[in-house]
This record gives structure tokens, C-alpha cells and sequence, in this order.
């Protein structure tokens, strides 16, 4: 639809960018730090591994201070949990608070509200050697590290995410370093998340109730191929299976009923206890955050097709023999990393999400990786812009179509290290001198990109 005129972003919209600990921090072994399952995957060949990062532990002061720089009205980062708790569920380790203390007072320093994930991809290897998500005894080991984080930081941070994408985990936890398995311990993880966002939530309301708490899935407008109905119907599915599953629970406390078919067709129901369905009801988000880099694209596949069914990252799309199979959209570009580009989808997506649970929306990720080039200490990312221009532009049309938007944040605030593909795919305004195997001085630079969006921050979105 075609507006007359914009209506402008909120007075006091939440222009900013996020960033994740593990991909960011390094420090991966400092001041009492334990594993998390990141430190010890098995690294992608040819890719860094999470040791160093960008070094942000050793850099706090001298980031924040660039992000105040281009204006920044919110930062979300996430919490290690196991620079909390270092096995996951034992003694809380007083360095890691001190140094997220630190962060959060520095940010308010310069009137950045923080807005933090508490898990983000990194659960400790202490829970993961005693079963993760699958067991379900991690479900109380997360609502205790969420306590000790309501404890220390809840008099400051208003504004909290719980889990970061917990639907990639669960459909291309290969590629986001969680893992794979079958789809019924899948599911069965999937469903001890679900039950711990819940107790998390409640608790958060219960002790916080001047603070705000959401999920954070990666949402993406599902297209079918064609409009020959089964093509929709696959769409139809495979949108409850990798957006409503999430935000239904969330918002309105219940399984989405097709998933919840889907699981019993694939022998995938998730054990419960009595209460389960009790809990997941009694809890419900104050907003929806959500990521979203494309959108996605499927098919019909019908049982015996001769086609490889098969899963391939968080934004090449799914496939799974029987139901749908991700495609390609031929209207659509690519990155230099293979991923397409549809600022068109940002607003739908929006709209689909806004018209399905009326809470108020902020968008957690959205970003371009790229190759940068490091040329005379600048960095001439224009492929960059051009993209946060055209998805702010299919945000403000969103808004102006009548959507609750609150904030806005690109990924990622500085370079850092990609989920699978390293440190070569850069994301960040700020560039950080160094590559996959060669750790350099670590310096930073400002993209052009960075006092481009100082720019669109100064203006509430107007100069694009
Ligand atoms: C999201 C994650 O899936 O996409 C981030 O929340 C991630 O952690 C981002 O870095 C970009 O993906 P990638 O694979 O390029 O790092």
C-alpha cells in the first residue's frame, strides 16, 4: 500500500544495534569464565574460532564510547551465562557480574538504555555434558542464573530478552553451534526452553514489575513458491512450524495446533509434566523482539518426491521430505554470502506479526554481512547502507500502516565473529582490524556506515 505521507518513528524510539558475548567478547578462559558450548564445537574449517572475538572484554570502555559516538539510544548485547555461573548451575562467579556491571553502567553513562538477551546460542558445557536442554533439570539451572541476574542488574536494565532465536536452535542448531539432533530431542529441548522462558517470565514480573521481558526469535514472512495451493499450504505450515510456534507460546500461552500435529506425525511430542501446559499459560511477554535478515521461501514436498530434503543455516531455508522444501525466490538478490535480500518482507513481516498479537514490536537484529575493505583507515561500506536504508524504509511504511514499532537494532555494532562463517563476514559500523587467523592490532575504525546511521539516529529515521 502506498502512503501520502510518513508517519514519523516515536519520540523516543530505541535506535541502536546488538551484539551476542560469545561472538564479541573473547576472554573465552578470563577472571573465572567456564566453557560454553560455543568454546568447544568443532570450528567450521577455514573459519577463527570464539577465543578472542573482537576483544570487546579488554575494549568495553572504548566500544560503548563509539556507540555513544553515533548517538545510540539502546545497546542489547547478552550475558554469558557461564561468566556468571561457570558450570552452569554451581557458584556465581563475582568477576563476571563486576564485568556486566561495568557494561551496564557504562552504557547508562552516556544515557544508552541496555537491553539484554540473558542466553544467546552459549549454553555452559557443564549443562551440556549433563544433557542441555534435553534434561530437565536445566530448566531450574536457567530460572536460577535469570534470578541472579534479576538480583544484581534488575534496579538497572528495564528492557530483557530471554532466549535469542530459540527456533534456529531447534531448525539449524548445525549452523548456529547448538548442535543437531533428532527431531524428537529437539522438540523435547524446545519444549524444557518454552517452560523455562515461562518460570522466567513470571518470575521477572513477580519480582520486577517495573521492567519489561520478551522472547527473541528470528521471524521471517514465509512465501510459497507458487499460488498452486499445496505450495500455500506448505508455506502455511512451515510459518507455524518456524515463526507461531514461538510467539504463540509467548503471548497467548499455548502450542500453535499445527505443530502441535506436526510433532505427533513425526512421532516428535515433547514429554511433559502435569503442569507444563499450566505454565506456559500463566506466562505472557510485555513486547516481542524479534530478528530478521530475509524472507523465506517454500514448496510443496510430498512423501517419495526425488528431491534431497535437507536444512541449510538460520537463512537459507529449511527443507523436510513429506512437507516442504525451501526454494530460492527469483525476485530477490543475494549477499556475497548467499543470503537474499527482501526489504519488502520487513514490512509484511511486521505487519503479519503486529496483526497476530497486537504487543508492541522491537527488532532485535537486522544487517548485512559483508567482505569490508580496510583502505586508508576507511571503510566504504555502501552495500551496507543501501540495505539499512531500504529495510528502515519498509519499517517506517510498517509504522505508518498502523504497526506498534518501540526500537530498531542492526546487527551487529562492531565486527565480530559470524555463527559459522567467521570473522571475514562482517556486520559491524565499527571495523575491527583483524581476520580469521591473524589477530593484528585489533584496532578499531568507523565504517562509513558509522556516521551514516549517526546520522539516521539524529534525525528519528528522517535522513535516510
Ligand atoms: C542470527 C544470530 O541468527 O544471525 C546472530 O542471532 C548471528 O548470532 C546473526 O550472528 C548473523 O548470522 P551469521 O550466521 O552470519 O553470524
Amino acid at each position: 500500500m502506498y502512503h501520502k505521507e510518513m508517519k514519523p518513528f516515536k519520540k523516543d524510539f530505541l535506535w541502536g544495534s546488538a551484539t551476542s558475548a560469545y561472538q564479541v567478547e573473547g576472554a573465552w578462559n578470563e577472571d573465572g569464565k567456564g566453557p560454553s558450548v560455543q568454546d568447544v564445537k568443532e570450528i567450521v574449517p577455514d573459519t577463527s574460532d570464539f577465543k578472542v572475538a573482537t576483544d570487546h572484554y579488554h575494549h568495553m570502555q572504548e566500544d560503548i564510547a563509539l556507540l555513544a559516538e553515533m548517538g545510540f539510544k539502546t545497546y542489547r548485547f547478552s550475558i554469558s551465562w557461564s561468566r556468571v555461573i561457570p558450570d552452569g548451575d554451581g557458584e556465581v562467579n563475582p568477576k563476571g557480574i563486576q564485568f556486566y556491571s561495568d557494561l551496564i553502567d557504562e552504557c547508562l553513562k552516556y544515557g544508552i538504555e541496555p537491553l539484554v538477551t540473558v542466553y544467546h546460542f552459549d549454553l555452559p558445557q557443564g549443562l551440556a555434558e549433563k544433557g542441555g536442554w534435553e534434561n530437565r533439570a536445566t530448566i531450574d539451572a536457567f530460572v536460577r542464573y535469570c534470578d541472579v541476574l534479576f538480583d544484581n542488574f534488575g534496579d538497572r536494565i528495564k528492557l530483557w530478552l530471554t532466549i535469542n532465536e530459540q527456533n534456529m536452535m531447534i531448525l539449524h542448531g548445525a549452523a548456529v553451534g547448538t548442535g543437531e539432533s533428532s527431531i524428537k530431542s529437539l522438540y523435547q529441548q524446545n519444549h524444557h526452553m518454552l517452560v523455562a522462558q515461562a518460570l522466567v517470565m513470571n518470575l521477572c514480573h513477580k519480582k520486577l514489575p517495573h521492567v519489561k521481558i520478551g522472547p527473541a526469535p528470528n521471524i521471517s514472512a514465509v512465501y510459497p513458491k507458487t499460488n498452486n495451493p499445496a505450495d500455500v499450504e506448505a508455506a502455511d505450515l512451515y510459518t507455524a512450524i518456524r515463526n507461531w510456534l514461538y510467539l504463540d507460546i509467548a503471548v497467548y500461552g499455548v502450542y500453535n495446533h499445527q505443530v502441535w500435529a506436526y510433532l505427533e506425525e513425526n512421532d516428535a511430542l515433547p514429554d511433559m509434566e502435569p503442569d507444563d501446559l499450566a505454565i506456559l499459560k500463566s506466562a505472557e511477554c510485555d513486547f516481542i523482539a524479534f530478528n530478521y535478515y530475509n524472507s523465506s521461501t517454500v514448496e510443496a514436498l510430498p512423501s517419495g518426491t526425488e528431491r534431497k530434503a535437507g536444512k541449510k543455516d538460520q537463512q537459507l531455508s529449511d527443507s523436510q521430505e513429506g512437507f516442504f522444501a525451501g526454494s530460492d525466490n527469483e525476485y530477490l538478490p543475494y549477499t556475497e554470502f548467499g543470503w537474499q535480500i527482501d526489504p519488502t518482507g520487513f514490512r509484511t513481516t511486521i505487519n503479519q506479526i503486529y496483526s497476530r498479537y497486537r504487543k508492541p514490536l522491537i527488532i532485535t537484529e537486522n544487517g548485512l554481512g559483508g567482505f569490508d575493505k580496510l583502505e586508508d583507515g576507511k571503510i566504504h561500506d555502501t552495500y551496507r547502507i543501501d540495505y539499512l536504508r531500504n529495510h528502515i524504509k519498509q519499517m517506517n511504511l510498517a509504522v505508518t500502516d498502523g504497526a506498534d514499532v518501540f526500537g530498531y537494532c542492526t546487527w551487529s555494532a562492531i565486527d565480530l565473529i559470524s555463527t559459522h562463517q567467521g570473522f571475514r563476514k562482517r556486520y559491524g559500523f565499527v571495523y575491527v582490524n583483524r581476520e580469521d587467523f591473524d589477530l593484528k592490532d585489533l584496532k578499531r575504525y568507523r565504517k562509513d556506515s558509522f556516521y551514516w546511521y549517526k546520522g539516521v539516529i539524529a534525525s528519528n529515521g528522517k535522513n535516510l
